[in-house]
């Protein structure tokens, strides 16, 4: 019999930095790092500052990263996600010239721009998405990224064809080699509440439920998947993670296709909270449950702890 204090688990063996993907949020201005109360550890950057935290970043071994514009100014249409430069334009400009070897990833979407809060566009007087002209805003925004060079782009509108809408647009327009992550499983969540706080992108009237999947269905998450594959991503995703393990699991051993999963906003606050009253080791858990997600079958976890594992990893 081995002494208590010598049996230590090999957990941590199977996590990858390099597979972690790490959210950052960009605002306009210089020299700004706000920390947000409901994500603690997370903050708002300015593109000057975001280069800084960059540099931290590549030192430590991160190698993905998700974009995410906070603009200034919203309007009905959301017309600054379309603006030629804009804070996330700026932003992957500066990542890709100094960091040309980290991987960037922007999330493409318009709930941060519009001053509804929605995903989509919604024509004047209207109380629905447009659809078609989703799509239409959706691609160029995408098209906008691929030009300064981000790797991927990542729509997360759930407009339906978004995936094929991006991709023909990129085609034709020479960027065959821009990658797209599809946000092809994502379900209404509550889970979602703190980022919204960060985004300020709420809906001011209604809910997702209309453009989300139901979090009862798991069948509706089977075929959007398999509706990105055919469409072309070159990733798929199930978000948010901890609850929906079950769907990965079967996205994996279905499709056997290269799949993200989002640990979100609210379970990364969850973490915080209890750790913070300390009901649990912060450190342990999250090795518990990035160990989880991995085991249920994802390739790439996106999360907030990114850069705790990061430094974690590295003593
Ligand atoms: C944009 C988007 C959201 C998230 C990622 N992209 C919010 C939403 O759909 O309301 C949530 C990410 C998180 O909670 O960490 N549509």
């Amino acid at each position: 019999m081995k002494a208590l204090e010598e049996i230590r688990l090999n957990k941590w063996k199977s996590i990858s930095v390099r597979k972690l993907i790490y959210p950052l949020f960009v605002r306009e201005g210089r020299g700004v790092i706000e920390e947000i109360s409901s994500m603690p550890g997370v903050y708002r950057f300015s593109p000057d500052t975001l280069i800084s935290e960059v540099a931290n970043l590549e030192k430590l071994g991160l190698e993905y990263l998700l974009i995410f514009g906070i603009p200034e100014n919203k309007d009905w249409q959301g017309s600054s996600a379309l603006k030629n430069s804009n804070v996330v334009s700026e932003s992957v400009r500066l990542v890709k010239k100094c960091f040309p070897q980290i991987k960037v990833i922007t999330d493409i979407c318009l709930c941060a721009y519009t001053s509804h809060g929605h995903c989509g566009v919604i024509r004047d007087g209207a109380r629905e998405i447009d659809s078609q002209a989703t799509l239409g805003a959706i691609s160029e925004m995408a098209l906008l990224h691929a030009q300064v060079g981000a790797d991927y782009v990542a729509p997360s509108a759930m407009a339906n064809t978004q995936v094929q809408a991006i991709r023909r647009t990129l085609d034709s327009q020479g960027y065959q080699y821009t990658k797209i992550m599809g946000y092809s499983a994502k379900f209404a969540s509550n889970f979602y509440g703190p980022f919204r706080d960060v985004a300020d992108s709420a809906p001011r009237f209604g809910n997702r439920h209309g453009y989300q999947l139901n979090y009862s269905d798991s069948k509706a998450a089977l075929s959007k998947v398999e509706q990105d594959i055919k469409e072309g991503a070159d990733i798929v995703m199930v978000k948010p993670a901890l609850g929906y393990l079950d769907i990965v699991k079967k996205v994996k051993s279905e499709f056997s296709y290269p799949l993200a999963v989002y640990n979100v906003s609210g379970e990364y606050a969850m973490v915080k909270a209890g750790a913070g009253v300390g009901s649990w080791d912060e450190k342990e858990m999250v090795f518990e449950i990035i160990s989880s997600i991995k085991r249920a079958g994802a390739d790439f976890i996106i999360t907030y702890h990114a850069k705790d594992i990061a430094g974690w990893l590295r003593k």
